[in-house]
C-alpha cells in the first residue's frame, strides 16, 4: 500500500538508519524526512539514499507550529514516526529550555497538525512517538522496567520525554489519535554524534586525549545496535497495536567502566597500539548531576507480540561500530570542527 510517511529527526543519529530502513525497503512509500539540523543533524549521514526518488527532505523546526501546519495541509501525510528531539543529557542539565521547546511543545505541534489535517478519518492513520527508557528512572535494587513501571524521570532530558509521552497518550484518550510509543534503551553505532560515550571515546583514544568517565564509571546502561532500533521501530509502525506501549532493548548490560575496556581493548588492537595503551587515558571526573545508576529495559513485549530480536551480539556490533568511526574519518572531522570545540571545553574544562 502506498503511504506518505513524515519521519522527523531523519538526519540525526537513530532517525537516519531509520530513513534509510524504509526508503529502502518500502520503495512504495514516500519517505518525508523532517529536519531542523541543529548541531546533531548532518545531511551527510544519509547520501546513499537521498537521490532515491521516494526520498524528500523537508527543513522546518518543530517547534514552528505554523510551519509544521503548512507543510501537513501540502503533503497530507498519513502517518507521523517521531525522532526529532534534544537527545543529550548533558546539555539538558546546562540548558533545560530547549529540551520543553523541542521535546515538549514540538511533540504538541506536531499531534495538533496531525489531528487537524485527519479531521476525525483515523482509518489507516498513525502517530508514532520514539521515546527512551529513562522516563522509567534509575533503577537501584535489580529488576527491568517493563511497559507498565511508573514514570519516575531524574533528569531535565528525561522529564521532557516523560512529559512528551504523557501527552501523546492523552491526545489518544482526548481526541482518539491513533498512536504507538516505544521506549528503547542506550544506542551505540555508525552516526552517533560524538557527545555521547562510545562515539566520544573512540574519537578520543585516537587522538590520544583523555577518556572523562563521570563519578566512578559504575553506572549501566543497556546497550542496542542502531540498526536493530530501527528494525523495532519498522516492527511496531506495521504491527504495533494502537494505544499500546513496547519497550526495546538488548538484554545487553554493562557497567560504564567495563564497556570503556572493550572499546579500549579493541582500539589497542586496530590502531597498532600495545594492550593496555588505550586504557591509560582512562581519567576520572565530577560526576554527572543527578546521574541515574542503571537502566535496564524488559523486551519480552515486543519480542512475543511482535516477532522482534535484535539481530547482532554486541561483540559484533562494538567491532562495526569502531570500524565505522575509523573508516569515516572525514565525518568525525566534520562534526567536531567549529562549535564542537566550544561545546567540549565548556563541557569538560571545569570537571
Ligand atoms: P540526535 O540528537 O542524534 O538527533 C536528533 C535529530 O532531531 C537531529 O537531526 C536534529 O537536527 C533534529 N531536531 C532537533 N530539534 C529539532 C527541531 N526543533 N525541529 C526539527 N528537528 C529537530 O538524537 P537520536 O539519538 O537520534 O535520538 C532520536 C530519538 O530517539 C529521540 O527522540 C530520542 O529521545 C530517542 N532515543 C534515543 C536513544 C539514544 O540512545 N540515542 C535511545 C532511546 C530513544
Ligand atoms: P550517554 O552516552 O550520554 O547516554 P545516557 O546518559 O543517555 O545514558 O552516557 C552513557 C553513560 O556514560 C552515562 O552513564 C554517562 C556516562 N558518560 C561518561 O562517563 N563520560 C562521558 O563523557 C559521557 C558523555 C558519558
Amino acid at each position: 500500500m502506498n503511504k506518505k510517511i513524515l519521519i522527523t529527526g531523519g538526519a540525526g543519529f537513530i532517525g537516519s538508519h531509520v530513513v534509510r530502513l524504509f526508503v529502502n525497503k518500502y520503495p512504495d512509500y514516500q519517505i518525508y524526512n523532517l529536519d531542523k539540523l541543529t548541531y546533531a543533524g548532518n545531511l551527510k549521514n544519509i547520501t546513499d539514499i537521498e537521490k532515491k526518488t521516494n526520498y524528500h527532505f523537508l527543513r522546518a523546526d518543530i517547534v514552528d507550529a505554523i510551519a509544521i501546519n503548512n507543510l501537513f495541509e501540502e503533503y497530507q501525510f498519513d502517518s507521523v514516526i517521531h525522532l526529532a528531539a534534544e537527545s543529550h543529557v548533558d546539555r539538558s542539565i546546562t540548558n533545560p529550555l530547549d529540551f520543553v521547546m523541542t521535546n515538549v511543545l514540538g511533540t504538541v505541534n506536531l499531534m495538533n497538525a496531525a489531528k487537524d489535517c485527519w479531521k476525525g478519518e483515523m482509518e489507516g492513520k498513525l502517530f508514532y512517538h520514539v521515546s527512551t527508557d529513562e522516563v522509567y528512572g534509575s533503577l537501584h535494587d535489580g529488576g527491568f522496567f517493563l511497559e507498565t513501571t511508573p514514570y519516575d524521570p531524574q533528569s531535565p532530558y528525561s522529564a521532557s520525554k516523560a512529559s512528551s509521552d504523557h501527552f501523546v497518550r492523552a491526545y489518544h484518550n482526548t481526541y482518539k489519535l491513533p498512536i504507538v510509543i516505544s521506549n528503547c534503551s542506550n544506542n551505540y553505532g555508525p552516526n552517533q554524534f560524538p557527545e555521547k560515550l562510545i562515539p566520544l571515546f573512540i574519537n578520543n583514544i585516537r587522538n590520544n586525549k583523555p577518556l572523562p568517565v563521570y563519578g566512578k564509571g559504575e553506572n549501566v546502561r543497556d546497550w542496542l545496535y542502531v540498526v536493530d532500533h530501527a528494525r523495532a521501530i519498522d516492527n511496531v509502525y506495521h504491527k504495533g497495536k494502537i494505544g499500546e506501549t513496547y519497550n526495546i532493548g538488548g538484554f545487553n548490560e554493562w557497567t560504564n567502566l567495563d564497556l570503556i575496556k572493550v572499546v579500549c581493548k579493541a582500539m589497542d588492537k586496530k590502531l597498532g597500539r600495545l594492550q593496555g595503551e588505550s586504557e591509560k587515558l582512562i581519567t576520572y571526573v565530577t560526576d554527572r548531576a543527578g546521574h541515574d545508576l542503571r537502566y535496564a529495559i524488559d523486551a519480552h513485549k515486543i519480542m512475543n507480540d511482535l516477532g522482534w530480536q535484535p539481530s547482532l551480539q554486541f561483540e559484533e556490533g562494538i567491532e562495526k561500530t569502531i570500524d565505522w568511526y575509523l573508516n569515516n574519518q572525514q565525518w568525525m572531522d566534520e562534526v567536531t570542527s567549529g562549535t564542537y570545540a566550544k561545546y567540549y571545553d565548556s563541557m569538560y574544562a571545569s570537571r
